[in-house]
């Protein structure tokens, strides 16, 4: 008697796909990117002698998913006083801005990407010095860098970024921690510290599947985020196209009324990423009333502390935490609603047509 045995098929741990598996996997990923790199007690955090960088500038540079993360990153450097700006890769290797003497950080998982090496290579011949925030040691990108943080999510097998971006966003919260000053440093690594476990509860109890199978036959999906959650929106829509092959985009929220708006119909439900009861959030509820009155079906992926569910269709819950950290946990939920779509859908989730894991070409 034989054993039929498929390595791929052992490899999913019993997940019908790697994409689950990997969505699965992030409070893992998130505790080994942690590991050893924050004192709790003190308030501080330990990237060995990336401590030393302290740019008075930072330039992120990076393509796809990453780009995502680079927005969140530049967002936590601008928030301490620190000019940042996050560029699409391959922008930025073609119309290199002034660099003046900001620090230039690659954003990339593979370390492979030709766009992300090109401007990395860019900016290192006009002399700036280059950090890469990436998934693997010894990549091209961690060579050719001076510096290299690693964000330690394991091996990634979806197409589709999923864990990697997590850890992505984790990693450059201790990059920000740990090379600038912020006044609520102990919040954000508190709400670091609990980031794992929320995450699995978002795992635990989602409603994205339902969500899902509601809305499977959308004409397109929309979503809308302000702040920290701004970037989220981005990568929600990216994730939904890349694997349902549906038409999906992300808007900063205060964009919607420029345009967007018009596409807006009672097929093209919107998921509105709502943290917090501030001054952000009564305005991405503004946004909110406004597509529920173009009868727009309207899921609110929030954390309670504002009446948004008041205004949703459906509501896809997240703990209370920092913002920050908030990003990571609504982002768990879109990616299960898009896996879930694509589920539906029948596609080919780990290796969705026209893709590919690492893009070599430019
Ligand atoms: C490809 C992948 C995306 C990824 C992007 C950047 O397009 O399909 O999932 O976000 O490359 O990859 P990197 O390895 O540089 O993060």
């Amino acid at each position: 008697d034989t054993v039929q045995w498929d390595p791929e098929e052992t490899g999913k741990s019993g997940y019908d796909h790697f994409m689950l598996k990997e969505i699965h996997e992030q409070p893992r990923a998130l505790r080994q990117c942690l590991r050893g790199r924050v004192d709790e007690l003190a308030g501080t955090v330990d990237i060995g002698d990336l401590g030393d960088l302290s740019p008075t500038g930072v330039q992120f540079v990076a393509c796809g998913t990453s780009y995502h993360a680079a927005l969140h990153g530049a967002q936590l450097f601008r928030e301490a006083g620190i000019p940042a700006q996050a560029f699409l890769a391959s922008e930025y290797a073609t119309a290199t801005p002034p660099i003046g003497d900001a620090l230039v950080v690659g954003v990339t998982q593979s370390g492979e990407t030709a766009d992300t090496l090109s401007a990395l290579r860019a900016a290192r011949r006009r002399g700036a010095r280059t950090l890469a925030v990436t998934n693997v040691v010894g990549s091209t990108a961690a060579r050719e860098c001076d510096h290299a943080l690693y964000i330690r999510a394991g091996p990634e097998i979806g197409v589709a970024a999923t864990k990697t971006f997590a850890s992505q966003l984790a990693a450059l919260n201790l990059l920000a921690l740990g090379t600038s000053t912020t006044g609520d440093a102990r919040q954000v690594i508190s709400a670091l510290r609990d980031l794992p476990g929320h995450v699995q509860e978002v795992l635990d109890e989602s409603a994205a599947q339902e969500v899902a199978e509601l809305y499977q036959d959308a004409s397109a999906y929309f979503f809308i985020g302000r702040g920290y959650q701004n970037p989220v929106a981005l990568e929600g829509a990216l994730k939904m196209k890349e694997i349902t092959y549906k038409h999906a985009e992300g808007f900063a929220a205060g964009e919607l009324k420029h345009g967007p708006l018009a596409l807006v119909t009672e097929n093209t439900p919107v998921f509105a990423i709502v943290t917090g009861d501030d001054e952000r959030a009564r305005k991405t509820i503004g946004n909110v009333k406004e597509v529920e009155a173009r009868d727009a079906p309207v899921v609110a992926i929030t954390d309670g502390q504002s009446d948004v569910e008041r205004y949703a269709d459906h509501v896809l819950h997240i703990p209370e935490t920092h913002p920050r950290a908030a990003a990571v946990l609504a982002n768990t939920h879109l990616q299960l609603v898009s896996y879930h779509t694509a589920a539906l859908l029948g596609r080919n989730i780990d290796k969705p047509r026209n893709l590919a894991k690492s893009v070599t070409v430019e």
